[in-house]
């Protein structure tokens, strides 16, 4: 990773921990267990890929940080809970999620059901109220339209109901492709669709470019996930490795050859970079994300 994206990496860190941590209830208020959980699986864990995007997208844009913490945060909710949820016994059955035991071990299934259910809730709450939002009403309604799509049947939630239906299956390439653009791409595209929706005299052009650009990285993120739960390993990952091959699970290893994969992944972030071309220096931090998505350990 470039010196550049491990400091600005290490800024958001600390900026959304702080921002998420403010945001959420606090665990001395009723229903205690479910805000404990609440906290357990958003504080101190994961790397934050969502926020960072967001953040990064406004450093090239010139919006300042502090106008992006509730977007920050509303991504990282959405994305919190898809992950208690995927973790669930009716899903991946995971146990370990961010190093630490899943919601559904540490607490029990139905706190994880209703922790992921309150998380999703916060989010909206946030896109609606937030007072570190500076965008007009009329785009924070287009914020609030575009993390519900990104997050529902036709974003993340429907390609996860293709994940599932998928097992044991051997998709084509493009069926793929499909289902992972959903189940993560949507939301990392979200993450930089907020950032774009927080400028109110963006040219159109320009959100587009920046739009390409997410689309390929949402889809580079899950090839990398693929590869890294077939070549890394349990501790540094902080989740299961080998657990798409056990659960039988259509990935573009699988499908490509590890070789196949890691060419896809090359190939995605020269395209991402291709759209960033209309830019100068002041995307060099998109830029140094994109190749750090596809060259990440973990
Ligand atoms: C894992 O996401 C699930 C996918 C959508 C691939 P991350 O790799 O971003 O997980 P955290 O947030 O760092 O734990
Ligand atoms: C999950 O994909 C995508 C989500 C919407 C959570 P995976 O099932 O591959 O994510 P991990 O590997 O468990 O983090
Ligand atoms: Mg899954
Ligand atoms: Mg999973
Ligand atoms: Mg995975």
């Amino acid at each position: 990773m470039s010196q550049a994206l491990k400091e600005y990496l290490s800024f958001c860190q600390h900026r959304v921990e702080h921002a998420l941590e403010q945001r959420l209830p606090s665990a001395r208020i009723l229903p205690q267990k479910l805000h404990q959980a609440m906290r357990y699986c958003v504080l101190d864990g994961g790397k934050r890929t969502r926020p960072l995007l967001t953040y990064a997208t406004g450093q090239t844009l010139g919006i300042a940080p502090a106008a992006l913490d509730g977007a920050a945060c509303a991504v990282e909710f959405i994305h919190v809970y898809s992950l208690i949820h995927d973790d669930l016994p009716a899903m991946d059955d995971d146990a370990l999620r961010r190093g630490k035991p899943t919601c559904h071990i540490e607490f029990d299934e139905a706190t994880a059901i209703l922790t992921g259910d309150a998380l999703q809730a916060l989010a909206f709450e946030i896109l609606a109220h937030d007072p570190s939002i500076v965008a007009s009403d009329a785009n924070r309604l287009k914020m609030i339209t575009a993390l519900a799509k990104a997050s529902g049947s036709q974003g993340m939630v429907g390609g996860q109901a293709i994940d599932l239906d998928s097992v044991g299956t051997m998709l084509s390439l493009p069926e793929l492709e499909n289902m992972h653009i959903h189940k993560t791409g949507a939301l990392i595209r979200a993450s930089v669709t907020l950032a774009t929706l927080s400028k109110s005299d963006l040219d159109p052009a320009v959100a587009i470019k920046l739009d390409h650009y997410a689309k390929c990285i949402g889809l580079s993120f899950q090839v990398k996930d693929d590869i890294l739960d077939e070549e890394s390993d349990t501790a540094t990952l902080g989740k299961t490795q080998g657990k798409d091959k056990d659960n039988n699970k259509p990935t573009y290893p699988a499908l490509l050859g590890m070789a196949g994969a890691k060419q896809k992944a090359r190939e995605l972030h020269e395209m991402a970079l291709d759209n960033l071309s209309i830019f100068g220096d002041e995307a060099n931090l998109l830029r140094d994300l994109s190749l750090y998505i596809i060259e990440r350990s973990h």
